[in-house]
């Protein structure tokens, strides 16, 4: 069975047939067949005239699935294969809309309301053992969860420390589904709503957290996060960015490049980053990022940790229960 093939089997079909649906709607098998072009080349013909950002994001899970062919790891040329797809039927919604979204270069709007608390509450739920995971690499005494959503990540820091308080900041509307979340641990619990890139968060926190926060941003609303985590943790203390993952050259894996697509259909700058980028972040922000790790709940995650320099230049190198470093 083909990639695509086993995206289909793995549930990914709708998706992929999305995906090929919109190939054909903005003409890049038309253009292929002419021989290989750039994303540029593909975005001109697709008359996509602003923004190249989503076309890649679509290219990426079409070359994933071999629906269309990278010609260099890495290079953003394609070609078609050779027996292109056929043109599924596909709804015209979410998904279904690709095209459009594309060419218009502008999201969907979010689902909001008694969707989103839906959402918040499966992630809460789905995101409970990745949470039981992490939380022993979050050192004590207080933890600082940025986007901390309806709690699940403080909700495991608290558990594995038990003499610890945390500090959860989210927009307000999502504090009141942490607040409800999190009763039974409220009196260790300071809940901040607005922007984490703002927010009066105190400093001296022990650990960090940007859990799946970062690919809701673009590059310059992700250097801000990282820059905030940085002036809250204590000097020695921890950064934790936790997030889907894809390969630096985005060949793969298939999950994150999915999930990147989500982010080209329904945010403004959302992207799934790759780890060199998310370690520059860390990086400007006068961390020194020590170890990459795998969690073995969430595989198609990635874990990165960057420690705060203290005064003396110094810091521990491993944080934690010792794991796969991948760095
Ligand atoms: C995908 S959820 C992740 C929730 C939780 N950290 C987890 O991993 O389960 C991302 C959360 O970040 C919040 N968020 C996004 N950007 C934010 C910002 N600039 N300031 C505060 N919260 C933000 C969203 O409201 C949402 O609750």
């Amino acid at each position: 069975m083909d990639v695509f093939g086993l995206a289909v089997a793995a549930g990914g079909d709708f998706l992929c047939a999305a995906a090929v649906d919109a190939a054909h709607e903005l003409g890049l098998y038309a253009r292929l067949a002419d021989g290989p072009a750039t994303l540029a080349e593909l975005a001109a013909a697709a008359d996509v005239v602003r923004g190249q950002r989503r076309l890649g994001a679509l290219c990426d899970v079409l070359a994933a699935t071999g629906a269309l062919v990278r010609v260099a790891p890495g290079e953003a040329r394609f070609a078609a294969p050779t027996s292109p797809p056929p043109r599924p039927v596909v709804p015209r919604a979410g998904w279904g809309l690709l095209a459009d979204v594309i060419r218009r270069d502008r999201p969907l709007p979010p689902e909001g309301g008694a969707l989103e608390r839906r959402y918040q509450l499966h992630l809460a739920r789905a995101g409970a053992a990745a949470a039981r995971e992490l939380a022993p690499l979050l050192a004590g005494p207080s933890l600082l969860d940025l986007g901390g959503g309806a709690g699940a990540y403080t909700a495991a820091f608290l558990a594995a420390h038990p003499g610890a308080t945390a500090t959860l900041v989210d927009v307000h509307d999502v504090l009141a589904l942490a607040a409800v979340e999190l009763a039974a641990v409220r009196d260790r619990v300071r809940l901040v709503g607005g922007d984490a890139r703002v927010a009066p968060v105190g400093a001296g926190h022990g650990a960090v957290l940007l859990s799946n926060l970062l690919h809701l941003h673009g590059p310059s609303g992700c250097a801000g996060l990282c820059a905030a985590a940085a002036r809250a943790v204590a000097p020695g203390g921890v950064v934790v960015v936790k997030d889907l993952r894809v390969d630096e050259d985005r060949g793969g894996p298939l999950a994150g490049l999915l999930f990147a697509l989500n982010m080209a259909i329904y945010t403004d700058e959302g992207d799934v980053h790759a780890p060199f980028r998310i370690r520059t972040w860390l990086e400007d922000a006068g961390l020194v990022v020590v170890e990459e790790r795998r969690l073995a709940a969430a595989p198609d995650a990635i874990v990165l940790l960057a420690r705060r320099p203290t005064a003396a230049g110094s810091f521990p190198r491993s944080a934690g229960s010792p794991g796969p470093d991948l760095a």
